[in-house]
């Protein structure tokens, strides 16, 4: 960890005064929203829309109030001054100081700001799909929460196949989404990717890609894996990755066209529009 501040104020790190106290709910429970941000040429990229689903975020888990977009783009331009030029910017909400149980206190919430280098990209990510589902009817369901741990389990499963990322399927058996990045799967030449309603993250990537190529909102299934000619998966700090396999399967990678089309239109975009 490079720099961290708590409510606006900046701590070293390695000071324990820079703690969380034990009670905060973020802690206890998990009872708190974030965003992942990837910084690029020493900015927050897409800083708006990931302020906007911040919001969107605390409104699905009843999390508030939040401190004002405004407040926390300055604190986020304060821990970025004299900061790095690429790397990951970890915003956090918790609900604050509450009980050791599930009943939240009275708050009020907590804003954490960390960065950190990115780890070396991969060219390509091959996936795992988990036995695990992710619950399309879940009350987190469209929130970005720290309740995160179901995604380290899920990572970890991942891992010990060989594989760098798990894919989830939801309860309906469709495909749904990563611990931490959204699916692209092209059929016939078309890039489909699953509908929110599949439980899915509405993730910043997927929305910018959506808005740069012709993207097909369609419910998936593993049979369509089976037929796809090219995968690609996407989170603010994998940008547009190509996927070589899920499981058995394997695709072309870096070498698919369409992928290396996105992969383009959306690294021509990251260098010419900071806030997209
Ligand atoms: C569960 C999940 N889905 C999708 C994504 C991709 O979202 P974004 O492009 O906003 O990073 C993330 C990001 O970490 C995630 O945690």
């Amino acid at each position: 960890m490079e720099r961290v501040s708590i409510d606006g104020v900046e701590h070293d790190p390695g000071d324990p005064r820079s703690a969380i106290p034990v009670s905060d709910h973020g802690i206890t429970v998990g009872d708190g929203v974030f965003e992942t941000l990837q910084i690029v040429d020493g900015a927050a990229f897409a800083l708006s829309r990931h302020l906007d689903r911040l919001r969107r975020s605390a409104r699905v888990v009843d999390l508030g109030p939040l401190p004002e977009p405004d407040t926390i783009r300055k604190w986020v331009g304060e821990i970025l001054r004299n900061g790095p030029q690429t790397g990951r910017l970890r915003l956090t909400v918790t609900a604050g100081d509450g009980p050791l149980s599930s009943a939240r206190g009275e708050g009020p919430v907590r804003t954490i700001l960390a960065t950190s280098g990115l780890p070396a990209r991969r060219a390509e990510s091959n996936l795992h799909i988990v036995p695990w589902t992710r619950n399309e009817r879940g009350a987190l369901v469209g929130a970005k929460t720290t309740s995160y741990a179901e995604n380290v389990v899920a990572l970890a499963a991942a891992a010990r196949t060989g594989a760098d990322e798990a894919l989830l399927l939801n309860n309906r058996g469709e495909i749904c989404e990563g611990t931490g990045s959204n699916v692209f799967v092209v059929l016939d030449g078309r890039i489909h990717t699953p509908p929110l309603s599949s439980g899915c993250l509405a993730g910043i990537t997927r929305e910018l890609v959506g808005e740069l190529v012709t993207v097909e909102e369609t419910t998936l299934t593993p049979a369509d894996l089976d037929r796809a000619e090219e995968v690609f998966i996407t989170s603010s700090t994998r940008d547009v990755q190509p996927v070589a396999s899920v499981d058995d399967r394997l695709y072309p990678g870096r070498k698919g066209a369409v992928t290396a089309a996105v992969f383009h239109r959306f690294s021509e975009l990251k260098a010419n529009r900071p806030d997209p």
